[in-house]
């Protein structure tokens, strides 16, 4: 591996600065670029979007399920490999670096960007994180990790400050960060936000102290796009690389253009520019500053092989990629309510209803928008499941796709437009009762609309869609409701209909994912990675905590984030943190402590189909005199495929940091820790207890 030294020392100043801010791509398909030094054979560093696939501009990729789907599987491996397909297809475009994953903890159910994250809880937001990460850099690109830290709500994104106590952010936001720099990440790009008032690509307590001093990162940092607020305070605060380092705006620079909400301003670019050598030569700034700077991004380029030239051939539509995302979409898929409906039977009558059911669910809107070769729309996959015609009608007009791009009228984004694929006809609700009363089953697919910059008004569905799935409800008793939602939303009408399934964003692999599902070809192995709960209930429902006051989003609740809040309140949920039924039934037995830190548990499937269930530990910290701790933290996880009348003992590794708590410092307090073992956090099924 190269000599990061000696190659930085043979450097001009010239040529070090350029290793540091973002310059055009020469070939415009990257997302940000940095230009090499042919001198030294240093060859350009190429980065792309995204947590989703691969968004090179102008080029089609696989696209994969939201990250929030893979979170769902429970199954960091499962993840690992979402990590490693997406890098060979980053390679497959000729780029380096991967923008992704993003990691950021769910506390804001409204998140426009929720589908691109993880979690509530930090422990599986971690397992993931970790997981994306090692899967990504196993492929010799690097991972970048975003948006470090509390990016937890679009609103105001670029100036709001999140106000979070130190133990909070330890508890809960920081880890998934944390788990990351373990794995070995490359990149950890900025948030546009403020913490506790400062900016993040200004934040040296964060950036330097924990993130490089503490936890030992030695890759580079980055700043979000455009998120550069200063050039002496980021630098000294430890940013290393400013995106994308060239303006952009309007083609006309008189034109008085506003920037929208959520869009940080793209004039303000070049901060790492002649700036930066101004703030070293009068000392603001020292030199060996950007000496650091340059030695973190080679550094990085050394590790994928970069600078010796090594071979990284790319992987790209492969097969074995379309069937891993077409894996993760059925395996994230949620089952949460069934009275019997499900699995379809081979020869049932179908109605397939809904606005989009002829067009595949990608993502959402923004960074993370991908466009794949091919995709499967929900008519498409379960008319080739069902081997003959399935009886569709949209009911309804479409549901307006919403998009950060749409924002920016001088930005060609690529993205398709969302007109539907279907057959081109009026929407009538009544043709869509029709075939619900005629059909054995109805199924109605709905979704939300959200993007990256805008967070959601509400938790309702968007449109008419509520109002269709009750008239299709009134007129089959066995209707059954596709949700296919960037997070939680209202489900008003569950207790009129026979199922309910949440299929987050599935990806191009959609409507066969969905048909695996719904005839049972595969397990609903998903379970919530985030509670759904009437929207009112959420921590975050009150003004001050979001969208904030006077660009203050106050994090008053503390850690009780999430099924935190839910277990600690009055408030129910309506779908816990961890549900999600199965085809068949499980029969748990007496978990046994094998450690302190381990538990083992036995698990049987005693129903007549093969399943896979979600085995989870929570943890019962012991009560300490002043300090108020979440009644149960999750601990982990483990998934578990059973044949009918087979049983199998499953071990259970209890993260510490479901043990810990934060108060300057990392404590587990000695006592007794009860661990639950159970299908979801409203559901254990066994406990035992460890003593620390
Ligand atoms: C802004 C987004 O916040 C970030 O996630 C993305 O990677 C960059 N834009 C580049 O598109």
């Amino acid at each position: 591996m190269a000599d990061i030294d000696a190659l930085v020392a043979e450097l001009t100043r010239t040529e070090k600065l350029a290793l540091v801010r973002g310059a055009e791509d020469p070939e415009g398909t990257a997302t940000g670029y940095l230009p090499g030094v042919p001198r030294l054979d240093i060859p350009p560093l190429r980065l792309v979007d995204g947590p989703l696939g691969i968004r090179a501009e102008g080029e089609r990729s696989t696209a994969f399920p939201a990250t929030l789907a893979a979170a769902a599987t429970f199954d960091p491996d499962l993840a690992r490999e979402q990590g490693a397909a997406m890098a060979r297809e980053a390679r497959a475009h000729d780029q380096d670096a991967l923008l992704a994953p993003g990691v950021n903890v769910l506390r804001v159910p409204h998140c426009g960007r929720n589908f691109e994250y993880l979690s509530e809880d930090p422990v599986l937001a971690s397992d993931c994180s970790r997981a994306l990460v090692a899967g990504i850099e196993s492929e010799d690109v690097i991972a970048t990790v975003k948006h470090f830290v509390a990016n937890n709500q679009e609103t105001g994104r670029t100036t709001v400050s999140a106000d979070v106590h130190e133990r909070t952010l330890r508890e809960l936001y920081l880890p998934p960060f944390r788990a990351a720099v373990e794995a070995g990440v490359g990149s950890v790009m900025t948030a546009y936000n403020r913490v506790n008032g400062t900016h993040m690509s200004d934040h040296e307590p964060l950036l330097s102290d924990v993130l490089k001093d503490e936890w030992g990162f030695a890759g580079y940092v980055v700043s979000d796009w455009y998120g550069l607020e200063s050039t002496v305070g980021a630098a000294n605060a430890g940013l290393d690389v400013e995106m994308p380092g060239v303006p952009s705006g309007p083609d006309d620079p008189d034109e008085e253009f506003e920037w929208p909400d959520g869009i940080p301003d793209g004039t303000r670019a070049g901060l790492f520019g002649e700036p930066l050598a101004a703030a070293i030569d009068d000392g603001s700034v020292p030199a060996d500053r950007l000496d650091d700077m340059v030695a973190r991004v080679l550094g990085q380029m050394a590790r994928i092989g970069l600078l010796d030239g090594r071979d990284r051939p790319g992987e790209l539509d492969s097969e074995r990629h379309r069937d891993l995302a077409r894996d993760v979409a059925a395996r994230g898929t949620v089952l949460l309510e069934n009275d019997g409906v499900l699995p379809l039977s081979d020869d049932a009558d179908v109605a397939l209803v809904g606005p989009h059911v002829h067009d595949a669910k990608l993502g959402g809107g923004g960074s993370s928008e991908t466009t794949p070769f091919h995709s499967v729309s929900p008519v498409d996959g379960l008319t080739d499941r069902a081997g003959g015609p399935v009886t569709s009608a949209r009911g309804i007009p479409e549901i307006e796709n919403v998009s950060l791009f749409d924002l920016l009228p001088f930005v060609d984004s690529g993205h398709e437009t969302d007109d539907s694929d279907g057959p081109d006809e009026e929407p009538s609700l009544d043709a869509a009762v029709a075939a619900a009363e005629d059909a054995d089953v109805a199924i109605v697919c709905v979704r939300d609309a959200t993007t990256e910059a805008r967070d959601r008004d509400s938790l309702a569905l968007p449109g008419r869609q509520d109002k269709l799935v009750e008239a299709v409800a009134a007129a089959n008793d066995r209707t059954v409701v596709v949700l296919r939602t960037g997070g939680p939303v209202e489900t008003p009408w569950r207790d009129d209909v026979a199922a309910v399934v949440e299929q987050w964003y599935p990806g191009q692999a959609d409507g066969a994912a969905l048909a695996d599902v719904l005839y049972g070809d595969r397990d609903p192995s998903g379970r919530l990675p985030v509670t759904f709960a009437p929207e009112e209930s959420y921590p975050t429902s009150d003004e001050r905590r979001f969208p904030g006051v006077d660009d203050v989003a106050h994090y008053d609740e503390g850690v009780f984030v999430g099924y935190r809040h839910f277990d600690a309140s009055d408030d129910e949920p309506t779908y816990p943190f961890g549900h999600g039924h199965s085809y068949t039934t499980f029969e748990y037995g007496a978990a046994t402590a094998v450690s302190d830190a381990t538990v083992e548990v036995t698990v049987e499937n005693v129903g007549d189909r093969a399943g896979r269930d979600v085995v989870q530990a929570y943890v019962r910290p012991p009560a300490v005199e002043g300090i108020d701790r979440p009644v149960r933290e999750f601990a982990g996880a483990q998934p578990v495929a059973l044949d009918p009348g087979e049983s199998r003992t499953v071990t259970l590794a209890l993260d510490e940091l479901a043990l810990s708590r934060y108060q300057d410092g990392w404590t587990v307090d000695s006592g007794r820790y009860t661990v639950e073992v159970g299908r979801s956090v409203a559901d254990m099924r066994t406990t035992v207890t460890i003593e620390r």
